[in-house]
């Protein structure tokens, strides 16, 4: 499973860089927006940052809502650099522009999915991605994680090669559960990815071993 890291922060970027945790990069202007930096800029930069031999997609998202708007944007995306992945949102339009992105070899990420069926949609249209919002599910009170189940099943039927990214991950459970539904991909915060490494019984292993060390030298 891959692990995506759902941030503008370069900082963060380099940080999960450095365990080695990070295949890919998603942004949204509410992120960009967060760091308070020329967006085309933060782009490049975390482009700059992840590049190395496999390229490692890094989501940027259109503004524009209509279709030449999101058109023209994503081709000035994607050349920005090679690992660029223009996101697009679930619209009827957003359909047709990743019907026609992806036959430029544009690859694609169709956001703001919250139906089987919107995923689907962005399958059949070729996108590269789609991200199922789940913890925004789970806010009006509807399981998020059984959207997930039924992408994975609906392009496991149909061998779709769109990959799922569960996105709006809150906890690590969504990625656990996730990983153990066969989802490709979770996006997932910077402060979440830090809790996985972390349990208390590790720490209270760590903490017990040294003691018992400590006790030994002293003899
Ligand atoms: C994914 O691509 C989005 O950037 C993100 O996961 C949205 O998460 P939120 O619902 O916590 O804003």
């Amino acid at each position: 499973m891959k692990f995506f890291l759902d941030t503008a922060n370069v900082d963060e970027i380099r940080e999960a860089c450095s365990m080695g945790m990070v295949d890919g990069v998603t942004t949204n202007p509410s992120l960009i927006a967060k760091e308070g930096r020329d967006f085309e800029t933060v782009i490049r930069e975390i482009c700059e940052i992840v590049e190395g031999p496999d390229i490692i997609p890094v989501s940027a998202e259109v503004i524009r809502l209509d279709l030449e708007g999101m058109l023209s944007e994503a081709r000035h995306l994607a050349e920005i650099h090679r690992n660029v992945v223009v996101k697009i949102p679930m619209t009827v339009d957003g359909i047709k522009a990743t019907r026609i992105l992806s036959r430029e070899g544009i690859d694609t990420n169709v956001t703001l999915v919250f139906s089987p069926l919107q995923a689907l949609m962005a399958a059949k249209a070729g996108a590269t991605y789609v991200s199922p919002f789940i913890g925004r599910l789970d806010d009006i009170s509807q399981e998020g994680m059984t959207l997930v189940e039924q992408i994975v099943q609906i392009f496991h039927n149909y061998a779709f090669h769109t990959q799922v990214i569960v996105a709006s991950v809150r906890n690590p459970l969504h990625v656990l559960e996730s990983a153990l539904m066969g989802a490709d991909i979770a996006t997932i915060p910077f402060s979440v990815l830090g809790k996985f490494a972390s349990h208390p019984l590790t720490d209270k292993g760590i903490q017990s071993f040294l003691n018992d060390w400590n006790k030994f030298q002293k003899c």
